[in-house]
């Protein structure tokens, strides 16, 4: 195999075979469409490509420079392309949390922007969100920057249909599966790969998968922020279903052990998604009796390698790195606990923090801090605080504290936490930060 250009490279990827005793399905064939063996190492090097390719020479000439809202696979394939070019890259985000895709960002020459972001993606109904007010600035008429634009740009979901999706149906024989599992980050792959597969064949079950409510898997969303995305439609996915990190986590740990597959957490995640949707499925088969006839056949994507996750690993399974368990942390906090964490409305706060002056902690990035926040509140970031909890009780138990976070559900559980670890008046602010500011309370700025 010989090419011109690393960009020839992208694309044609393998589908391989799961082994049936790993997943244990005995009436449907699973295939991994192993996107992490794009030459930049991601899914997203074809929709990087794609969307840059139509402005390059003209971006050269004008000596632009490539920027996109992305703290990962985009941004990694936009930083080589643009050197490719001569062009600098920028990566603007509000929170860049993979320490081991930030360095190799900068390794690349990417130059990083984070924003004082509410939100860590961008939700374009927030009119005042720093992350909104540059993408519209970026977009705009005047704008000289070469903007991929993938939460908005149609040539995202392009990419995949012109090329991922009629790649797994040449490899199944000219057939599209009946099964399509995908994480869902911008939508991008999984509305394309969806939209070639269902013309083949209508019938094709399509399953979305998002990180469960206050989870963390990088390169995807949650089930809220997956509402804001540009190219989301409701419509492509027959469900949409949550995974948590620790299932993402043991689906990664399966493909590697025991497939050879060295996925990322996403990857882990669509294989730990796929498996709990198809086992239903092959139990409805065997009930049928479906024999040879009947046979089914599935695909998931797994959208990029294992290295650049050790950091996200070992905060959340020490275990696997021959460390202690982690003591006092939230990923412990049954559901019972975190539901009777105490919490505060606006108003009540507001009179709370009048009379009784609690110590207020904002958990938020240091960027966000800046731009708008509760006079009076210190800001401890959701990480180092996780790292301070772990030390042992922060907090002298004869100050009331308040917890604040952007809405009020990662402050629930530090709330459940320290409750539990014997703090006497810990609470959390309802709603966050958003519920203050839509209550018209006093914000200020540094
Ligand atoms: C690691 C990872 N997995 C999955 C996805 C989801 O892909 P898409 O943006 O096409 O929905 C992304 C997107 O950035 C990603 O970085």
């Amino acid at each position: 195999m010989r090419y011109d250009s690393i960009t020839e490279v992208i694309g044609n990827t393998p589908l391989v075979r799961i082994d049936p005793a790993v997943h244990g399905l005995h009436h449907i064939d699973l295939y991994a469409k192993l996107e992490m063996l794009n030459p930049f190492g991601s899914v997203k090097d074809r929709a990087a490509w794609h969307m840059a390719r139509p402005g390059l020479a003209a971006a050269v000439e004008r000596g632009s420079q490539v920027v996109e809202l992305s703290s990962g696979n985009t941004a990694k394939a936009l930083a080589v392309i643009a050197g490719m070019h001569g062009m600098p890259f920028k990566s603007v985000t509000n929170r860049m949390r993979v320490p081991e895709i930030k360095d190799l960002l900068l390794l690349l020459g990417a130059e990083i922007e984070e924003l004082p972001g509410r939100s860590e993606c961008l939700d374009p109904t927030d009119t005042d969100d720093p992350l909104t007010l540059f993408h519209r600035a970026l977009s705009g008429p005047d704008s000289t920057y070469l903007h991929t634009d993938q939460y908005f740009n149609a040539r995202n979901t392009e990419a995949h249909a012109m090329g991922t999706g009629p790649e797994i149906v040449k490899d199944l024989d000219g057939r599209a599966p009946d099964w399509f599992i995908a994480c869902v980050g911008t939508a991008g792959s999984s509305t394309g790969v969806a939209a070639v597969l269902r013309e083949h064949d209508p019938e094709v079950k399509v399953v979305g998968l998002v990180a469960g409510k206050s989870d963390f898997i990088p390169g995807i969303r949650t089930i809220d922020e997956v509402q804001e995305v540009g190219l989301f439609d409701p419509a492509t996915y027959d469900t949409m279903a949550p995974v948590t990190a620790e299932e993402a986590i043991d689906g990664m740990l399966t493909l590697a052990r025991r497939c050879g597959i060295l996925a990322g957490p996403t990857g882990g995640a669509a294989y730990f998604g796929a498996v709990r949707r198809l086992r239903e499925a092959d139990a409805v088969l065997a009930d049928r009796e479906a024999g040879e006839e009947g046979r089914q056949t599935a695909v998931f994507i797994v959208c990029d390698r294992i290295e650049s996750y050790v950091g996200y690993l070992k905060l959340r399974r020490p275990d696997l790195f021959h460390q202690p368990p982690r003591k006092n942390t939230v990923a412990d906090l049954s559901a019972a606990e975190i539901g009777a964490a105490t919490v505060i409305d606006v108003p009540d706060a507001q009179k709370w923090i009048a009379q009784e002056r609690p110590l207020v902690v904002d958990l938020r990035s240091p960027f966000a801090y800046a731009a708008l926040h509760i006079a009076g509140s210190v800001n401890i970031v959701d990480e180092l605080f996780d790292e301070l909890v772990r030390g042992g009780m922060p907090f002298s138990g004869r100050q009331p504290v308040l917890l604040v976070c952007p809405i009020g559900e990662q402050s629930a559980r530090y709330a459940a936490l320290l409750t539990r670890m014997g703090h006497p008046d810990v609470r959390s602010l309802t709603g966050g930060v958003i519920a203050w500011r839509d209550a018209g309370a006093p914000l200020v700025r540094d």
